[in-house]
């Protein structure tokens, strides 16, 4: 099984949950929240966004007086904040300087083409440079994020550090300035007593990396302040491992008016909204009242084996100070945010099934996370589509887990789940890069690749991926 190559995993839990068996470091809370380090456009004129990004380690101080050694894109994690326009021409520079490892940078979500994707198929060696370059289309503006994706290094290389938020900006934006426009980037940190992030267990690797700390911005629980009425347009981007996030605001209301590939066509009104790994939301946040508002996760059982289950309810994300003083007017938010077209008849329709199998005594133990009964093979194609066909992907979870599935070089859209006999349409439209296929559940999907070459397909728990649910659509003009 895939476990024969990881000798030295150790059976145990984690500390946080359960076990308790590790002893763990505390973090400050309640520091001002940082904005994300903006990547400076070294370009010098309109219409090319140029920059280096090196991937190198780099030491963080998250407790009080003990270092952590962590990966870093520029110094920093998460990565610096790439923002860009549609139409805008992109040519950055990856400077792989992590020892001894290969690395990429994969532009999720993003139509890049395939080549300039970061697929495990083109490695940077350790100490090599190489540019990514590609064109952001009109009509391409969202919320996407940046990752390296070598082959079964992807998960280490992540909860490591490295992960930034790559933004397309509109030309002609209908949300209103005055929001602003705020990344919030959840990571998750283990962190031990002596300041170091242990390694993945075998928990780990069965059900993915949960840590013992949700962090925003690399900060735990962070504060905000804004004036009372105020409204703030925030990008949530769910770039941990395996953390399944179940969200909600007290004493502020939510709308949802982005989903990952941008904007929905109107707002909508949200309670609470679950992102799951490697999902992103737009949001629209009214605070009303003066006090405290906080950013809180609600129970969700996401499906586990072994030990150390979290269910994540109560935690604070982030507190935002409502000051008495009120804001100036805030302009309304428009009622039609963009039109989208649904995609129509497949010409393609497939069925990919998830399965996790584990067998585990004395003698041995073994672990698979498959796609129609087959791991992951870099050399092996396991579709071929065709360039600008729209086709339907039929998403069956027969695993007892939730498996975040994720589609390079594209946005879908959803168009039915099913669960127990019961079928449900989404509520909107939306573009999408990453599903939730809940345990038991069928995702049916639309999706279109418009240009030619390989694109991967997989689980966004990394550890899954690493293991082997991923797959390959190799797409022919
Ligand atoms: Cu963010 Cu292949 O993934
Ligand atoms: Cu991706
Ligand atoms: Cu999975």
């Amino acid at each position: 099984s895939n476990m024969d190559s990881m000798p030295d995993m150790d059976m145990g839990g984690h500390a946080g949950h359960d076990m308790g068996a590790t002893a763990q470091a505390a973090l400050p809370e309640g520091e001002a929240l940082r904005a994300l380090p903006l990547l400076a456009n070294e370009a010098g004129r309109p219409g090319l966004f140029k920059a280096r990004l090196t991937a190198e380690p780099a030491t963080a101080r998250f407790g009080a007086d003990k270092d952590t050694p962590i990966l870093a894109y520029n110094g920093t994690s998460p990565g610096p904040l790439i923002e860009a326009y549609e139409g805008d021409r992109v040519e950055i520079t990856f400077a792989n300087r992590i020892e001894g490892e290969p690395s990429t940078i994969h532009w999720h979500g993003m139509p890049v083409p395939a080549d300039q994707d970061g697929n495990p198929m083109d490695p940077v060696a350790a100490g090599a440079d190489r540019v990514y370059a590609f064109d952001l289309p009109e009509g391409s503006a969202g919320s996407y994020w940046y990752h390296p994706h070598p082959h079964g290094r992807t998960a280490e290389q992540v909860y490591r550090g490295l992960a930034g938020a790559f933004v397309v900006k509109a030309k002609a934006d209908p949300v209103p300035a005055a929001y602003g426009d705020t990344a919030l980037m959840f990571t998750d940190l283990r962190l031990a007593a002596d300041g170091s992030m242990p390694d993945n267990t075998m928990i780990d690797m069965m059900n993915g990396r949960v840590g013992d700390h949700v962090l925003v911005n690399g900060q735990k629980n962070p504060k905000l302040a804004v004036a009372a009425g105020a409204k703030r347009r925030l990008r949530l981007y769910n770039a941990t491992n395996a953390r399944f996030l179940r969200l909600a605001f007290a004493n502020a209301s939510m709308t949802v008016i982005g989903s990952d590939g941008g904007l929905l066509e109107a707002p909508v009104a949200a309670d609470e909204l679950l992102l799951s790994p490697a999902e992103r939301v737009e949001l629209v946040v009214a605070f009303d009242r003066p006090g405290t508002a906080t950013l809180t996760t609600l129970r969700y059982d996401r499906g586990w084996m072994g030990p150390g289950r979290p269910t994540d309810a109560g935690l604070t994300l982030l507190t935002v100070g409502v000051s008495e003083t009120p804001a100036e007017a805030m302009p309304p938010l428009p009622e039609r945010l963009r039109p989208i077209a649904p995609l129509g008849a497949p010409a393609v329709s497939r069925r990919l099934v998830l399965t996790e199998s584990m067998t585990m005594n004395a003698a041995s133990m073994g672990m698979d996370f498959l796609i129609n009964g087959k791991a992951f093979d870099m050399g092996r194609v396991d579709f071929v589509a065709r360039a600008g066909d729209i086709e339907l992907w039929e998403i069956v979870n027969q695993a007892d887990m939730d498996h975040p599935f994720h589609i390079h070089g594209t946005q879908f859209q959803v168009v039915e789940r099913e669960r127990d006999g019961n079928v449900a349409k989404p509520p909107y439209l939306a573009w999408k890069d990453t599903v939730n296929v809940a345990r038991r559940e069928t995702v049916r999907l639309l999706t279109r690749q418009e240009r030619p070459g390989a694109r991967m397909y997989h689980c966004h728990i990394l550890e899954h991926e690493q293991l082997g649910m991923m797959g390959i659509v190799d797409v022919r003009a």
